[in-house]
């Protein structure tokens, strides 16, 4: 099936084509971070009124890289939820619209489980996946370990019991005077950095559960700021390392303990913070010790992006003809339960 994707849940407009759900002709991204970034953070209103600038655009350009025309498409696939309800209404109104008048099918996908499946895409740097896998995402606003049974089956291990990791790399950026997303711009200076010059706690230091916490960790560096004032130079390089030594630690040591505990060879990391050298550094000897496999899509599927929608779009749309999706609208909490296997809602409407 040729499946336009779209994506408006934060600050990314994306429209894809993705192929029999796993060839990627095309994805187009248009980010609104350089329209956030004077604010320090995602200003919503803003990227509600910015994606409906820019969705137009973004849909001509996905349709003319990959050579079709809208008549070829033979379903659509959208975000749902979770995200901003602003910026999803863009997305799902435009996807409803053009499945409505084309009489296609169009299906409410849930931004996680994106992430989660990304990896089935055909890109030449991904490894052949098995099913079962554990499947990490970290992003800007979730921090989770699933296991991915097979598409549309996912247990809930483990999640974030106050900021997400790409929240607390963020805010720590804020705190140093850093611009955002901070994520990228610690990955930057840790670089250069020594990341055993400051001794930052590992919070949730156990395999014994499978959640996480970093907000003691971003107020022990606001303490450290406090303490010392705001470093620069080598000083603010080596602080940027020690605490992205922190998160990547707790992150990589319980994301292999959940591949242990469910027998799974691949860990399959996904969302923004995927992109961090550190993390990939840190996943790979991580596995070679433990003899297990760390997966990571390339940083542009890592991202928010339309084509990670591909290979779920294909799934819940192939049952499908033609269009009955009157009642799809956008669900900003929509998610998986936790431990238990969840079979994914159908997004309800926003009441
Ligand atoms: O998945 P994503 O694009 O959006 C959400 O669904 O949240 O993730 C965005 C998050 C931001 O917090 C950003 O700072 C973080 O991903 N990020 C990074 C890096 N690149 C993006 N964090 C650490 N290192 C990076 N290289
Ligand atoms: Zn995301």
């Amino acid at each position: 099936m040729l499946a336009l994707t779209i994506e408006s849940s934060c600050d990314e407009t994306s429209a894809a084509v993705i192929e029999d759900g796993r060839r990627i002709l095309s994805n187009a991204v248009a980010s609104q971070i350089p329209i956030h970034r004077r604010y320090g953070g995602v200003v919503p209103e803003l990227a509600s009124r910015n994606h409906v600038r820019d969705i137009h655009t973004v849909l001509d350009e996905a349709l003319r890289d990959a050579g079709v025309e809208l008549a070829d498409i033979e379903g659509y696939g959208v975000t749902a939820g979770p995200g901003l309800v602003g910026a999803l209404l863009v997305g799902i109104e435009t996807a409803k619209a053009l499945a409505w008048v084309n009489d296609k099918p169009c299906v409410g996908l849930n931004h996680l489980e994106g992430h989660l499946t990304a990896v089935l895409l055909d890109v030449e740097t991904i490894p052949t996946i098995e099913f079962p896998y554990v499947g990490a995402i970290v992003s800007g606003g979730h921090t989770d370990l699933y296991v991915v049974h097979e598409l549309g089956a996912y247990t809930l291990l483990g999640r974030t019991r106050d900021d997400a990791a790409g929240e607390a790399f963020d805010k720590v950026a804020k705190m140093l005077g850093l611009p955002y997303p901070g994520g990228v711009e610690i990955d930057r200076l840790a670089a250069t950095g020594d990341p055993t010059a400051f001794d930052f706690p590992r919070p949730m230091w156990t395999r014994k559960h499978l959640d996480f916490s970093f907000s003691g960790l971003k107020t022990a560096v606001l303490y450290e700021i406090e303490r010392s004032g705001v470093p620069e130079g080598q000083p603010l390089s080596d602080l940027c390392a020690s605490f992205q030594a922190a998160v990547v630690d707790v992150l990589v040591m319980k994301a292999f303990a959940a591949a242990e505990q469910n027998d799974t060879r691949q860990v399959v990391f996904s969302g923004g913070v995927a992109c961090n050298s550190g993390l990939r550094q840190a996943a790979a000897r991580a596995a070679a010790e433990t003899g297990r496999h760390a997966v990571f899509a390339p940083p542009r599927l890592c991202t928010d992006n339309a084509a990670m929608l591909g290979p779920i779009a294909e799934f819940y749309l192939a049952p499908k003809t033609g269009f009955d999706a009157y009642e799809l609208g956008a669900n900003a909490n929509l998610h998986f339960g936790k431990n238990e296997r969840m079979v994914s809602e159908t997004p309800n409407r926003h009441r």
